[in-house]
C-alpha cells in the first residue's frame, strides 16, 4: 500500500511541466489522478503515459478561470472516480506570459492573469470542497512562488494572494477537516522557464541561490506529496519554500 492508494487527486496545469511530474508522481504512489488543463493535446499524452506506466489516470479540459467548468471537472471526476480527496492549484499563465510593468499592463490582460492566476485556485478549490466533506475530509496544495517574496509585478503579485489565500481558507476549510498549504518553488527548469527568463538573468538568480543550481520539477514531489499525505496530518495554512535557500523569511 502506498500513501495514496484508493485516492484520487486532481492536479490542475497537468499537461506540461510541474504539474505534469505531480500527476505522474501521485499516480505511481497509487492515486487515481484527473489531468485537468486547458492544453487536450499535451493533457491527453500525459494521462495516456501514466496509464502506460501502470498507473490510474484521465484527461479532463478545464479553464480554471470558470466557474460553470471548475464545477464540471469536479463533477466528472465523483463520476469517474467516486470522490476527491485530494487537490493541486497548479494551473497559471507562465510559459507565455506578457513582460510589462503593472503600471502599464493592458487592463484586460491584467484582470484575465489574475483570473487564472490568483482566482483560479480558489475557483476549483470552491468546486471541490463538498466533495471532499462528503469523502470525510481532503487536502489543498497551492502552487505558489518565490516570486511573491521579489520583483516581479502582476506575476509576483497574483503569489502574493496565494500565499494569502492559503492562510484564509485554512481557517474556512478546517472545520471540515480538510487542509490546504502551498509551495513556493525557486526557478525551476521546465520548458516554460526556458521561455519566459532570459538565460542570462537565471544565470544571474542562480549565483545568489545557496545550492547553486536550478531546481527541477523532482525537487518538488517530496513536498507536495508530503502536504497532501496523511504525513501532514496537523499542517495547515504553511507556505513551504522549495527553493535551494533562495529566500530567507
Ligand atoms: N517553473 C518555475 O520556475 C516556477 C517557479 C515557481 C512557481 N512556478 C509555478 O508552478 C506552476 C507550473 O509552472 P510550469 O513551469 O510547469 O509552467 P507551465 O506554463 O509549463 O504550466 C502551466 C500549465 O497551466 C496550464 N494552464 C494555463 N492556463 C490555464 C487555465 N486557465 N486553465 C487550466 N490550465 C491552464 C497550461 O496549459 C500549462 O499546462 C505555475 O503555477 C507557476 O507559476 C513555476
Amino acid at each position: 500500500m502506498s500513501r495514496f492508494t484508493g485516492r484520487t487527486a486532481i492536479v490542475t496545469g497537468a499537461a506540461q511541466g510541474i504539474g505534469a511530474v505531480y500527476a505522474k508522481a501521485l499516480a505511481a504512489e497509487g492515486a487515481n489522478v484527473v489531468v485537468a488543463d486547458l492544453n487536450a493535446e499535451r493533457g491527453e499524452a500525459v494521462a495516456k503515459q501514466i496509464v502506460a506506466d501502470g498507473g490510474s489516470a484521465v484527461f479532463h479540459r478545464v479553464d480554471v478561470s470558470d466557474p460553470e467548468s471548475a464545477m464540471a471537472l469536479a463533477e466528472f471526476t465523483v463520476e469517474r472516480f467516486g470522490a476527491i480527496n485530494h487537490l493541486v492549484n497548479n494551473a497559471a499563465i507562465y510559459g507565455e506570459m506578457k513582460l510589462d510593468l503593472l503600471l502599464t499592463v493592458p487592463w484586460d490582460y491584467y484582470k484575465k492573469f489574475m483570473s487564472v492566476n490568483l482566482d483560479g485556485a480558489l475557483n476549483v478549490t470552491r468546486a471541490v470542497w463538498q466533495h471532499m466533506v462528503k469523502a470525510g475530509g481532503g487536502s489543498i496544495v497551492n502552487q505558489s512562488s518565490t516570486a511573491a517574496w521579489l520583483y516581479s509585478g502582476f506575476y509576483g503579485l497574483a503569489k502574493v494572494g496565494i500565499n494569502g489565500l492559503t492562510q484564509q481558507l485554512a481557517t474556512e476549510l478546517g472545520g471540515s477537516k480538510i487542509r490546504i498549504n502551498a509551495i513556493a518553488p525557486g526557478p525551476i527548469d521546465t520548458e516554460a522557464t526556458q521561455t519566459v527568463t532570459p538565460g542570462n538573468i537565471v544565470k544571474d538568480m542562480v549565483s545568489r541561490i545557496p545550492i547553486k543550481r536550478m531546481g527541477t520539477p523532482e525537487d518538488l514531489v517530496g513536498a507536495c506529496l508530503y502536504l497532501l499525505s496523511d504525513d501532514a496530518g496537523w499542517v495547515t495554512g504553511h507556505i513551504l519554500n522549495v527553493d535551494g535557500g533562495q529566500i530567507i523569511r
